[in-house]
């Protein structure tokens, strides 16, 4: 048997607890990846068709069309994403180093901005290459953007502004395989791996006859 006073203390404690976590204890606010994912599918019945689409780098126009010969991973994200893009891109530009040189040179990171508000073609330049200089960031009018994103099965959502103005966007993660002559061959789901992406590449590039 316990002695009195001290069970009389941990049920204080214990009462303690539960009073901070009824008052304090807030999940993370984080979005669950699940519902990323769910976001991601394409509505029921479509599959998404890719094609051809201009936007803008820092050097101008850049459309699919310019890395014809290339296989291309494409991207939608935004700059400012706190976890999901940072992750995907870091996968991807691991990806690419671990390609032989005659394999990266015809071999294209795209990473497509779903907040061009914000992300600037000159943002972009200074971001998408500082994961990988075969990365490169392009950005457009609201309208075009949205474009390529039906176009490819992207989704994604402004969310309400804080009282500082900053936002998120939440957004699908795929990383979206395209064959050297510009066709969508491939959507890599979230969390895959820079081996799955590797493979993924390696067998669009064997596929594809070398231009060089
Ligand atoms: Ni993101």
């Amino acid at each position: 048997m316990l002695p009195r006073t001290l069970l009389i203390l941990i049920i204080a404690a214990l009462g303690a607890l539960l009073v901070w976590l009824a008052f304090f204890w807030t999940p993370i606010p984080t979005r669950p990846l699940t519902q990323i994912q769910r976001h991601a599918q394409p509505p029921f019945g479509q599959t998404p068709a890719g094609g051809d689409f201009v936007l803008h780098s820092a050097a101008g126009k850049a459309g699919l069309t310019d890395y014809r010969g290339k296989v291309v991973l494409l991207y939608f994200g935004y700059t400012y994403c706190p976890d999901v893009c940072p992750t995907s891109l870091a996968l991807m530009a691991q990806a690419l180093s671990s390609l032989k040189p005659d394999e990266l040179a015809r071999t294209q990171g795209l990473f497509i901005s779903l907040d061009p508000e914000r992300d600037t073609p000159e943002r972009l330049k200074e971001y998408a290459p500082f994961f990988h200089p075969s990365i490169i960031g392009l950005s457009g009018s609201t309208e075009e953007i949205a474009a390529v994103a039906r176009q490819y099965g992207a989704s994604y959502m402004k969310q309400k502004a804080n009282a500082d103005g900053h936002y998120t966007v939440d957004h699908s993660s795929i990383t979206h395989v395209i064959s050297a002559e510009g066709a969508l061959v491939g959507n890599l789901p979230h969390g895959s791996s820079a081996t799955q992406i590797v493979e993924a590449v390696r067998q669009q590039l064997a596929s594809s006859p070398s231009r060089q």
